[in-house]
């Protein structure tokens, strides 16, 4: 089974996003070829779902919604089951949720509202998990919208989503890094989600989201923050909310400064949340003995984690090149 050579085609046939075709798919081909032993039960429920009818795409917040009569949405279901955990959505198919741990709309209603429209324009998502906001962006009108995202499992959810619409956005999610991707200054809007802080080196980070920024683009970096003056920064020992890879949680002030030294312009923050378990909650979409929020944070005071570092804020701060 191939599960992107056609529609990297498709998608790539674009006078400029072209230019990064070749390379994208080298990338693509290797990550595929890795040593997974759930790759055989992934790729038999993309083929289950593959032969099935396809359904209509529309939002009905906060799900994206998936709609045709002739669906079996039991089947369905059943298929997408072995591609849990899911973190990202919610969908729905017919009248049955995909209750995703994460209600990804909470997050998107957030940051529409304060970005330029995506009408038309060519979106890069980097570290976009399933790609749950990757297809928001296509439902918003954009030519195209790429996510990257490196791990696998989420690729094979992202697939088994697309598979399931008659006539397909133009969006596509291949399993690459940020690092990886060809640097051309190629996207009119850039986003990068919850992924700064996983990055061991924040200014690498962020000069190569520039480096793929069309001249007059916006970038749209959504990440953890904590209070604190300028120049303060929390490095987590071992883990963050019961999250690995933790490097650094900056102040506002600091975030402020690592942008304004990266050479981005007209920095605005927009938003300062902290994360409810409204929107970080246990379904059983994420395995039976999964953990959400509620098990991170400290049982006697949620204001801080489990490890005792401030409850997890998060920050949307909109910026140009
Ligand atoms: C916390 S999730 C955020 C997902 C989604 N963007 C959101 O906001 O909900 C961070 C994702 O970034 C991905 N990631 C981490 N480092 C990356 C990199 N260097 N390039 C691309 N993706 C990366 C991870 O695999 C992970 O799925």
């Amino acid at each position: 089974m191939n599960l992107f050579r056609e529609d990297l085609v498709i998608f790539f046939d674009d006078f400029s996003l072209n230019k990064i075709s070749k390379k994208c798919l080298e990338i693509t081909n290797q990550a595929y070829q890795v040593n997974n032993g759930n790759i055989p039960k992934w790729s038999q429920a993309i083929e289950t779902i593959d032969a099935l009818p396809k359904g209509k795409i529309s939002l009905k917040k906060p799900y994206i919604s998936i709609n045709n009569d002739s669906i079996d949405s039991e089947t369905l279901m059943t298929e997408l089951r072995e591609l849990i955990p899911w973190r990202k959505g919610p969908f729905m198919i017919n009248d049955l949720v995909l209750e995703s741990e994460w209600d990804g709309d909470m997050k998107w209603q957030r940051i529409t509202r304060h970005i330029k429209p995506l009408e038309n324009k060519r979106v890069l998502d980097v570290g976009a998990g399933n790609g749950y906001f990757t297809i928001r962006m296509a439902m918003e009108g954009a030519k195209r919208a790429l996510g990257i995202e490196p791990f696998l499992l989420f690729n094979y959810q992202f697939r088994a989503i697309k598979s399931m619409i008659k006539s397909p956005l133009n969006t596509l999610l291949l399993p690459l890094k940020l690092e990886e991707i060809p640097k051309v200054p190629l996207f009119d809007t850039v986003f990068s989600m919850g992924v700064l802080y996983h990055q061991r080196d924040h200014m690498a980070h962020l000069s190569q989201l520039q480096e793929m920024m069309a001249s007059d683009a916006e970038l749209v970096l959504e990440t953890l923050v904590v209070e604190g003056p300028e120049d303060y920064v929390l490095v987590p020992k071992g883990r963050y909310a019961q999250m690995r890879n933790v490097y650094s949680i900056p102040s506002i002030n600091t975030l402020e400064s690592w942008l304004n030294d990266a050479n981005f312009n007209n920095i605005r923050v927009v938003d300062v949340s902290k994360t409810t378990t409204a929107e970080q909650r246990k379904t059983s979409w994420i395995g039976e003995n999964g953990a959400s929020l509620e098990d991170f944070l400290d049982p006697l005071d949620d204001s801080l984690t489990i490890e005792g570092y401030p409850a997890p804020t998060r920050a949307i701060v909109v910026c140009e090149r």
